[in-house]
């Protein structure tokens, strides 16, 4: 915990004001993200009282089975930022389409990217659950964007964070000035400062996959993981398991301690699972601001070509040494 009490609102304006070229207004959509974070985290400690578990019957454009959670994240959201001086265009994992705002043009000079709800399948089990951002600035000036400005590298955003609803809600982000993590104290209803400055360590000794898709993977990713349980004293092997379900969760804990978290390709599937602007863009640029790599098994995510709203993407994503191994292994480079 900081030695001094600084709220998330006061943290961001100090950023802010200690570097104006990020564009005005930056802190306050963050905080406006962290006001969605607080109604979502609110619905989730009472869904088991008030009929919201379940699903809604309904397939989302990824062809998921829509949860009643996801909706209402994702309306939470809507709601925040459909009048707001910060946001010209949203787009959800939850909508086909992005959601052009023009009532906010032109003061509104940012677009806002997110998955409303990260681990949905985790709602019926109260298991951690969480949110992800990624905030770029339109283009243009002179004109409102359009849906295609919404599709943009990860290296052209500005902000990018995510919220964790575990045992306590946290707010963790970047502005490309380091990895800040506030903790909601609920008593107040304030996030307040608690991880200023992570960093990830070089090397974990945790890894995080979901295995049971062993048979899909390619030889180098089958590999790598035989490779992180062998026993090795020295090398700090065999890696211990940790896999929640909600690659929040999971790369929040291998940010604080360490380690590597994989959704690879698969022989079938090789694009991955997971989506680029909304899920491994945000996380990317987090864990490359705490010293870490994001990668996708042959190159920097943050450098993948964006060429549409939903494009999945392999994502290997953690301790920099741990990233750059595994990368060896699915690369053919290196054999054990
Ligand atoms: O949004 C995708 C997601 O729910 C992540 O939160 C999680 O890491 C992953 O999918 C889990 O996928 P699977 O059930 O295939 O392991």
């Amino acid at each position: 915990m900081s030695q001094f009490l600084l709220t998330l609102s006061r943290f961001t304006a100090q950023k802010q004001a200690a570097s104006p070229e990020a564009g005005g207004g930056l802190d306050r959509l963050l905080d406006q993200i962290g006001l969605v974070g607080k109604l979502i985290a609110q619905d989730l400690r009472r869904a088991g009282l008030i009929d919201i578990l379940g699903t809604t019957g309904e397939v989302n454009i990824q062809g998921e089975t829509v949860k009643k959670l996801d909706e209402i994240a994702n309306e939470t959201f809507l709601k925040a930022f459909h009048q707001s001086e910060h946001v010209c265009a949203i787009a959800s994992e939850e909508m086909e389409k992005p959601v052009l705002l023009s009532e906010n043009w032109p003061q509104a000079q940012y677009m806002l990217l997110f998955d409303p709800l990260d681990g949905s399948s985790n709602t019926d089990c109260n298991m951690p659950l969480g949110t992800i951002f990624s905030v770029v600035k339109s283009k243009h000036r002179d004109q409102m964007p359009t849906m295609d400005d919404l599709i943009h590298n990860g290296t052209e955003q500005v902000a990018a964070g995510y919220l964790l609803y575990g045992a306590s809600t946290m707010f963790v982000y970047t502005t490309g000035q380091g990895v800040h993590g506030f903790t909601l104290e609920p008593g107040i209803g304030e996030y307040l400062l608690s991880h200023e400055r992570i960093r990830i360590p070089a090397r974990g000794k945790v890894y995080g996959v979901n295995e049971g898709n062993y048979h899909k993977w390619s030889a180098g990713t089958k590999k790598y993981v035989e490779y992180l349980k062998v026993q090795d004293k020295k090398a700090g092997k065999p890696y211990s398991v940790r896999y929640s379900g909600c690659l929040v969760a999971d790369v929040h804990r291998i940010l604080l301690g360490g380690g590597i978290y994989l959704y690879p390709g698969e022989l079938d599937k090789p694009e991955g699972k997971l989506r680029l602007l909304y899920e491994a863009n945000p996380l990317a640029w987090i864990v490359e601001q705490a010293g870490g790599k994001a990668s996708t098994g042959v190159m920097r995510i943050l450098e993948v070509e964006a060429k549409q709203l939903h494009q999945r993407v392999p994502l290997i994503i953690g301790s920099a040494n741990d990233v750059y191994e595994a990368e060896e292994f699915i690369q053919g480079k290196c054999e054990s």
